[in-house]
């Protein structure tokens, strides 16, 4: 586009604008240019040059309309075109802000009727109006030239990543959220749910069976296998205890799995036969019944889950010698994912309770695999520890990342977590999430129908690592072999 002068106007503000909301009205054929989320200037004649998105188009030709009878009607019946003399194009425009000297400022002026509207294209990047940050996540749809700004200081607010399964938010991670985190200062630590997202992309990764799961975590597994080995939940437990205690006492990991099953049990055994000395012989026996029942249950196979020896600690510190530490969970039933979880979280936790800042962002694919609805079991402390961890991350350094393909109800993400969630990238949602679209709408002007039909790879980004009040719709380029 050498030598024209860029923005390149393309028609004009309609009546009825105010400080916050205007239409614009398109010169002859510039329909076929501007699309809905362009990105325009408008040269405010009342002051200022404002910039907005263009957001809900439509066409008006009064000679068709359907309401009433009109020559043009008659002419459309007879199968030919009606004058089209008095048609036009008008797009509403969502306005980001005026660009003041010190970049975007909130635009206070009445936007004039018939003041001049441009388009940006190609090398013109209005990108730049938003904040000069020069950490970025992909690009403005329109344009991969056009790197979207971020707020840093916002990091630490946790970001979601909404999306239909293939809407590309694993990619959207992959390519452009963790880069930014390790450009921005971050190790990361990525809870690759199927192994197959990010494993094989980088360069440490451990799988699941060789994370050490914590004492009390593997006791809350085996409580859930044995229904809490044949006791209420809230009544005193001297089998639950007596297995805690051959827990920590008995050096268990690192050995064949039978050998660990056989130690844990015996010991376990042991306590009790101790304990009922004390007491009548018919108890004692009931708690060795409810232990040889219990470890009926608790098998080779479900010893050997946690027969891992890689301490939290460990990836921790591994994730800030390489950068990045994947944790590959493709082997492992969703309990022992959530144990593993769950004892990587505490650990963290622990970390931040002792006012140690971290710089590290954790990141967690398939969600409402950790934090549903309605959690149950396991279920219900990594949702819990997520929330805490949201909480502390704040002002300790961790940012929580989380996919998830839903965004409200059954199929989304736990609302107590996602309201942790402050900055949010949206692609192409499920159906059942309609109503989660329609208070967007409302907010935005963003049609529930188009966020039912994005293209994979297109998000829409807001929040509050977003420079620009409106979200912006962004897009990425996948480079091969990356
Ligand atoms: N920016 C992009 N440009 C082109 N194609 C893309 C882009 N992002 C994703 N895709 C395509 O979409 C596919 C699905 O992406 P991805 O695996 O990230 O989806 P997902 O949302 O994580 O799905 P799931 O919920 O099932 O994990 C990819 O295999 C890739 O082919
Ligand atoms: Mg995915």
């Amino acid at each position: 586009m050498g030598g024209c002068r860029l923005p390149i106007p393309i028609g004009v503000v309609s009546s009825g604008a105010s400080e916050s909301r205007a239409s614009v009205i398109l010169y002859d054929g510039m329909e076929k240019l501007v699309k809905n989320e362009s990105l325009v200037v408008i040269r405010n004649k009342n002051g200022g040059d404002v910039l907005a998105i263009c957001r809900g188009g439509r066409g008006v030709n009064d000679n068709v309309r359907t309401a009433s009878f009109t020559p043009g009607i008659a002419y459309a019946k007879t199968g030919r075109t009606p004058s089209s003399v008095k048609e036009f194009y008008i797009f509403n425009l969502e306005i980001i802000g005026m660009m003041g000297e010190n970049g975007l400022e909130q635009n206070k002026l009445i936007i004039a009727p018939t003041s001049l509207v441009e388009m940006y294209i190609g090398e013109d990047d209005p990108m730049r109006y938003l904040c000069n940050s020069d950490l970025t996540i992909g690009h403005y749809w329109a344009e991969p030239r056009w790197r979207v700004p971020v707020l840093k200081q916002y990091i630490n607010y946790h970001i979601g990543i909404f999306g239909v399964t293939g809407s590309g938010k694993s990619y959207l991670a992959r390519y452009e959220v963790i880069p930014f985190l390790r450009k921005a200062g971050y190790s990361v630590i990525i809870m690759d749910w199927k192994g197959s997202d990010y494993a094989p992309y980088f360069e440490s990764s451990i799988p699941l069976d060789r994370v050490k799961i914590d004492d009390p975590t593997v006791l809350r597994y085996f409580n859930q296998l044995t229904k809490n080995f044949g006791y209420l939940e809230r009544e005193e437990n001297p089998v639950s205890t007596a297995v805690e205690q051959a827990l920590r006492r008995v050096e268990w990991r690192g050995r064949p799995p039978e050998e660990a099953r056989s130690l844990i049990y015996q010991h376990a055994k042991l306590i009790l036969e101790q304990n009922a000395k004390k007491i009548k012989a018919e108890t004692g026996q009931l708690w060795l019944d409810r232990l040889d029942s219990s470890f009926e249950l608790i098998t080779e196979e479900e010893v050997e889950r946690f027969l891992g020896t890689i301490e939290p600690w460990q990836i921790l510190t591994m994730a800030k010698e390489k950068g990045i530490v994947v944790i590959d969970m493709s082997k492992g039933e969703k309990e022992q994912k959530l144990a593993a979880f769950y004892s990587i979280a505490r650990y963290l936790k622990r970390l931040m309770e002792n006012k140690q800042r971290l710089d590290v962002a954790l990141v967690i694919d398939e969600g409402p695999q950790y934090a549903p609805w309605q959690p149950r079991g396991l279920e219900r402390d990594t949702t819990d520890i997520i929330i805490d961890l949201c909480a502390l991350g704040r002002s300790y350094g961790l940012s929580i990342v989380i996919l998830s393909q839903g965004m409200a109800g059954e199929i989304g993400l736990n609302a107590a977590v996602r309201r942790n969630l402050n900055t949010q990238f949206i692609g192409r949602i499920h159906p059942l999430d309609f109503e989660e679209a329609q208070k967007l709408a409302a907010s935005y002007y963003i049609s529930p129908e188009i966020l039912l039909t994005l293209p994979e790879g297109h998000f829409y980004f807001l929040g509050r690592m977003n420079p620009s009040p409106t979200p912006l719709l962004i897009s990425f380029q996948i480079k091969e072999g990356s």
